[in-house]
């Protein structure tokens, strides 16, 4: 039993693998957090619920004195609007009287095995019923009859909870909700550093740390997509903590459109962090008898700093977010036309990569943009999901064929939820763009985006998309997002429900993606957003590995990796080696290593030793494939330390084998020569497979590796395999 109910002391005490997390039905039925940490065996922590240090101005249930309690200076599990908590809320209902007050209290809770779904949303799933338990407790506003109810997942083998709610109507009145964070938590302290992953197109993911000031700060998404912008993970860190010690939070929330994270430190110095849909623009109708489902948040923990929170998350996600067939089989190895050809090919041309790609022991040949309509540019026909059997010189059966004659797999690319201007679909349904009636409707590459809250046009996607996937046999489909949603607005809403257009917009790709999923379980699903746009955990639901970004440029993409590699693991970040990047083979293969392996150019264009370097890198892929997506990662000189080296490594759960990589991006005079390891048991003795030496794991991650003998080029990397013996 991972979730204890103490009776008398009214405490609920959560332990997953390492961590307790810990609330209290407190006065006047508040419920109050206590503890969110390493595992602690015991729940004395009753003081804890207490934090009144000057409460005059923090309002008092109390109408004389003593002043015994304010729910301001409480910590809480659940922020409630217009009441006497004033510190940002996590919850705002504006009730038919017009008034914004909610004032949820304890009224029950219960404890499933297992974790019930989330009707519509992606959200972490167990694998069996006894991997997980759930906690929901029921929190009610007498006033306005609505419900809250708060859902608590505990999985035991993993050092992570993760939160939703639910808000319900049990009134006879309708209300709008015009917030509802999925998770509130008022943490004990704030001497914390909040992280952060900010960026743009082509440098998505960087890494920003700042120390949490008093006030609100944080972070968030009003493009219509989690975004390159930010990413929808944070994480606090003790001040001071760094990769290896040090008090750990990671909170990403399982949702691909607009968020907010925010964190509150009050006067108390208590930090209350909030995550979930982002509530600038955002409302929902909740008619009498409705429900409404927040999207899931993730907390993780670690006392081993960042890395021990990255490798919790890594382990989490492996394990309980990315499903179907190609969770445990190992993906193909494949080359994507993309940065070869661009727009610019035939079906000889694209028959002439996969002959090449056979011939190297590449396992599947992906067709990436301009197969279909008029598209020869990115000026038309996204929508017009018709092959474009000029180009491809036959139907698409036909190419399907003769790319699978060669013993290939075959891979396509879509962009579903766009419409450009100029294609026929536009023109039959000029209403199925996003727009708000009179204004004009801006372009982004050129394109419109397409009304997913609309069944008509999912069910035209499905029907169309099926035409392709249904009748040939296709393993692989890249699922791309090329612009940010503006004039955001749909025909068919009436005008009270357009503040439930980003929501309803998210929740019709996710009603899509699962169509598509189901209909054809067999398919390899890889999301894209211009690289890595929509890099976030509701797509992984949907497709286990994600394109990381448009950047294939090996020294400055190895940054993009390190920052997705706090929260997402190896195996959900699509890497692949291009002709465009300025590095050696042998580097940009070490760095595309960490990943979905694959490559991403026109032999054509290469040099006839560089096919002959990659022929021989193809053994690796097959060699490291587990201990890449499967072991765990220690990065051991980060960008955001050294802007000139950096090295990482993969080490497999029974530090029986580990992979090491060392980078010199920029050469300095005065670079480190000596690599500690991490991660090795220090007990045991490994053959460095290079050379034959045999070291201990003590020596390895104590003295380090001496890199005195490795030359100092810019762009120089090297790997080192070691095995125990
Ligand atoms: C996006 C993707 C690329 C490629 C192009 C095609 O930019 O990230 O990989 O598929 O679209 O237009």
């Amino acid at each position: 039993m991972s979730i204890h109910f103490n009776e008398q002391k009214k405490i609920f005490k959560l332990d997953s693998k390492g961590v307790s997390y810990i609330l209290q039905v407190y006065k006047e039925n508040c419920l109050a957090h206590l503890y969110f940490g390493a595992y602690i065996p015991d729940d004395n922590l009753t003081d804890f619920a207490e934090r009144h240090v000057y409460a005059s101005f923090s309002p008092q249930p109390d109408t004389q004195p003593p002043y015994t309690f304010s729910p301001d200076t409480c910590p809480m599990e659940i922020g409630c609007n217009g009441g006497a908590d004033l510190r940002i809320a996590s919850v705002q209902i504006r009730n038919a009287d017009g008034n914004a007050c909610t004032d949820f209290r304890y009224v029950s809770h219960k404890i499933v095995s297992g974790k019930p779904a989330l009707p519509g949303l992606p959200a972490l799933y167990a694998n069996t019923d006894d991997e997980c338990e759930t906690l929901e407790i029921t929190m009610r506003d007498e006033y306005t009859g609505a419900e809250a109810v708060l859902l608590y997942t505990v999985f035991e083998k993993q050092a992570a909870i993760t939160r939703s709610m639910i808000i319900k109507n049990t009134s006879d009145k309708p209300f709008v909700i015009e917030r509802a964070m999925s998770f509130c938590m008022d943490m004990n302290g704030c001497d914390y550093d909040l992280i952060s992953l900010y960026g743009r197109h082509v440098q998505e993911r960087e890494y920003m740390r700042r120390p949490l000031a008093h006030g609100t700060q944080g972070i968030g998404s009003r493009r219509g997509s989690s975004s390159h912008s930010q990413n929808p993970f944070i994480a606090l860190i003790s001040a001071g903590g760094d990769e290896d010690h040090g008090d750990a939070y990671g909170f990403n929330l399982v949702y691909s459109s607009n968020f907010k994270a925010e964190i509150e430190v009050d006067y108390n110095n208590s930090a209350r962090v909030t995550m979930g849909i982002n509530y600038d623009d955002f409302g929902w109708n909740l008619a009498p008898g409705e429900a409404f489902y927040t999207p899931e948040a993730v907390l993780v923990f670690s006392n081993e700093g960042l890395g021990g929170m990255s490798r919790a998350f890594h382990r989490l996600y492996n394990n309980n977010l990315v499903r179907g067939e190609w969770k445990h089989r190992q993906r193909p190895l494949l080359v994507n036309n993309w940065e070869g050809t661009g727009m610019d090919f035939d079906g000889d041309k694209l028959f002439a990569i996969a002959k090449w790609a056979k011939e190297t022991g590449i396992e599947m040949f992906v067709m990436d943009d301009g197969w279909f309509g008029k598209r020869n540019d990115d000026t038309s026909s996204l929508g017009d999901w018709h092959v474009n059997e000029a180009k491809l010189k036959g139907s698409i059966g036909d190419l399907v064929a003769r790319i699978k004659g060669l013993g290939l797999k075959f891979g396509i690319w879509y962009e579903p939820e766009m419409i450009s201007p100029d294609s026929d679909l536009y023109r039959a349904h000029p209403d199925w763009a996003i727009h708000v009636p009179g204004r004009k409707k801006s372009v982004g590459r050129q394109q419109y985006v397409i009304d997913m809250t609309r069944a008509d046009v999912r069910d035209y996607l499905f029907n169309v998309m099926s035409e392709v996937l249904a009748h040939n046999d296709i393993d692989y489909l890249k699922w791309d997002f090329n612009r940010n949603i503006s004039e955001a607005g749909s025909a068919l809403l009436p005008p009270e429900r357009q503040k439930e257009f980003y929501h309803r917009y998210i929740l019709g790709t996710y009603e899509l993606m699962d169509r598509i999923t189901k209909a054809y379980p067999h398919l390899l699903m890889e999301g894209c957003s211009g690289g890595g746009g929509r890099f976030d955990p509701g797509i992984l639901y949907y497709s286990p590995q994600i394109w990381c970004s448009d950047n294939t440029e090996a020294l400055s993409r190895v940054d993009i990796q390190f920052g997705t590699s706090l929260c997402y693991p190896a195996s959900t970040q699509g890497a692949h080696v291009s002709a465009s990047s300025r590095a050696s083979y042998e580097t940009k293969r070490n760095v595309a290593m960490w990943g979905s392996f694959g490559y991403e150019l026109d032999p054509a264009k290469i040099s006839e030793e560089a096919r002959e370097e990659i022929r021989h890198q193809i053994a690796d892929y097959h060699k490291y494939y587990d201990l890449i997506h499967y072991g765990d990662l220690y990065r051991l000189v980060c960008p955001w330390e050294d802007p000139y080296n950096c090295a990482w490594m993969f080490v497999d759960e029974k530090k029986t084998q580990a992979l090491a990589t060392y980078l010199i991006k920029f050469k300095k005079e005065r670079r480190n020569l000596f690599l500690r390891l991490k991660g090795l048991d220090p007990e045991k003795y490994y053959r460095l497979e290079e050379t034959g030496e045999v070291y201990s794991g003590a020596l390895l991650m104590n003295a380090g590796l001496c890199l005195w003998t490795m030359p100092n080029e810019d762009g120089y990397s090297k790997t080192f395999y070691f095995t125990e013996v």
